[in-house]
């Protein structure tokens, strides 16, 4: 069936009254998708079959969490080539909302509302980059409140992400549920991002190094070290010549730093390469 696109929260609302009660799985993104998003996206599909409802996409590179003007203008783009994947994945409805001269509707002029989840963006990603998952939750918020999902997905990658967004629907009371996808990774481990376009040959060579030392921390883990500092000795090194932008130790639910890695903990790095700052964790416990 061939994919709809909708370009305004008009014509989006009015999509979601037709549908009535019929379920919707959404899988919000801001494009340049790759497998792990395809993941999503089938997820998405087996958790409500087209007899019982839609599986909606949403492509919007949200501004506000980008706090680096040039990342935002470098994030990659392909609309074309995003709509043929979504059609041939099974996506219903993708809403690309049309970027006007005063920014996008998702943002009204004068928009003075964000929604924070404090604490849980304390370490990790939420300490290099300020306001950026006040602007994840806010875009998140919006599109819930538009599409109502039954269901939507998000992938472990980006784990704290995922974490706040939990904890967001459940204090906010939204409705349906958040559902995380474990990550899709390369054949030599890579986690798929749409960042690794931005990656020179040698860059994604090098990348491999993010993989490897998660794979020697999973073995020393395995091996009962369970001195936080010690499962991740030696990270600048294994991570050369990325530059480390974290490499942390948290609690799986808490994302507090742990110095002992007892109950169910999370390995977190954050690495530049060739300038693109790459994510991944490992979950251990
Ligand atoms: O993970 C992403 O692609 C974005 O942070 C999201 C959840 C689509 C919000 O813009």
């Amino acid at each position: 069936m061939a994919i709809r696109v909708v370009r305004s929260v008009g014509e989006l609302r009015q999509w979601r009254t037709e549908l009535g009660a019929r379920q919707v799985a959404l899988v919000p993104t801001m494009g340049f998708l790759h497998d792990g998003h395809i993941q999503l996206m089938h997820e998405g599909r087996r958790r409500v079959p087209r007899e019982r409802g839609e599986l909606a996409l949403s492509i919007f590179v949200n501004p506000t969490q980008f706090n680096d003007p040039a990342d935002l203008a470098n994030y990659p783009r392909d609309e074309p080539g995003d709509l043929a994947k979504a059609e041939s994945a099974g996506v219903d409805v993708a809403f690309v909302p049309d970027v006007l001269a005063s920014g996008s509707e998702l943002y009204p002029p004068g928009a003075s509302t964000f929604v924070e989840v404090a604490g849980l963006d304390q370490h990790l990603c939420g300490a290099t980059r300020p306001g950026h998952f006040r602007g994840v939750c806010t875009i998140v918020s919006k599109l819930w409140q538009l599409f109502q999902p039954d269901v939507a997905l998000f992938g472990e990658k980006d784990f704290q992400q995922l974490a706040i967004i939990r904890r967001m629907h459940r204090d906010l009371f939204f409705s349906g549920e958040v559902v995380g996808v474990p990550t899709i990774r390369e054949a030599d481990g890579l986690a798929l991002s749409s960042r690794n376009a931005r990656l020179s040959a040698r860059g994604r060579a090098a990348a491999v190094a993010i993989p490897r030392f998660l794979a020697g921390v999973l073995d020393r883990c395995d091996a009962c070290e369970r001195v936080a500092s010690r499962l991740i000795t030696g990270a600048e090194q294994a991570l050369a010549p990325g530059k480390i932008d974290y490499v942390s130790v948290v609690d799986a639910e808490s994302l507090q730093p742990i110095e002992r890695a007892d109950g169910n903990m999370l390995v977190a790095v954050a690495v530049f390469f060739d300038g693109v700052r790459l994510i991944d964790n490992v979950q251990l416990g």
